[in-house]
């Protein structure tokens, strides 16, 4: 069975896409991109249909990673409750955000903060880097890469491939 991880944030444009290309890529140098299908949201709609900000996509870059095929998109409930086994938050705003959404609690086991898979960093939350200079940015990506690891290893496991 596919497992189907989505990554959320505020506006999709800086974060959770981020993680998706991330994600992707870690997923393709495993050769497991036909069992795990990764998408990413935002709760806000501000930037739907706009590709990730630029000082993102050119951050992910410097690191291998391409984000500039990717386009925003909203949260939407009930469907992604039902479409994704992983939803996975960025911050505890985006948390209570999503499960606000699910008032009757089917699956609020589905939904996680990212950081709960960090092994190298010990932090509540992915921190929003709108506002923020390079480093910013370079914190960010510091902690999705040891979060993807982790997940990737997570999933591994249920799929027995590890
Ligand atoms: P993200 O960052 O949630 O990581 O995509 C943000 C991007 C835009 C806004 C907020 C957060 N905004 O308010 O426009």
């Amino acid at each position: 069975m596919k497992k189907r991880v989505l990554f959320v944030c505020l506006g999709n444009i800086c974060r959770s896409p981020a993680a998706e290309g991330i994600f992707i890529k870690m997923v393709q140098d495993a050769g497991l991109q036909d069992v795990i299908h990764i998408d990413s949201a935002g709760t806000g709609g501000w930037h739907v249909g706009d590709g990730p900000d630029n000082r993102m996509i050119r951050h992910a870059k410097q690191r291998g990673y391409d984000l500039s095929q990717l386009e925003a998109r909203q949260f939407s409930s009930p469907d992604d409750f039902h479409n994704f086994d992983y939803i996975l938050t960025m911050d505890n705003s985006n948390y209570r955000n999503v499960t606000s959404l699910d008032v009757k609690k089917e699956h609020h086991h589905k939904v996680k903060l990212m950081t709960s898979f960090c092994r190298v960093h010990k932090i509540g939350e992915v921190p929003d880097p709108y506002y923020k200079e390079d480093e910013g940015f370079e914190h960010v990506l510091d902690l999705l890469e040891d979060a993807c690891t982790e997940l990737l290893n997570h999933i591994k496991t249920e799929l027995g491939r590890s």
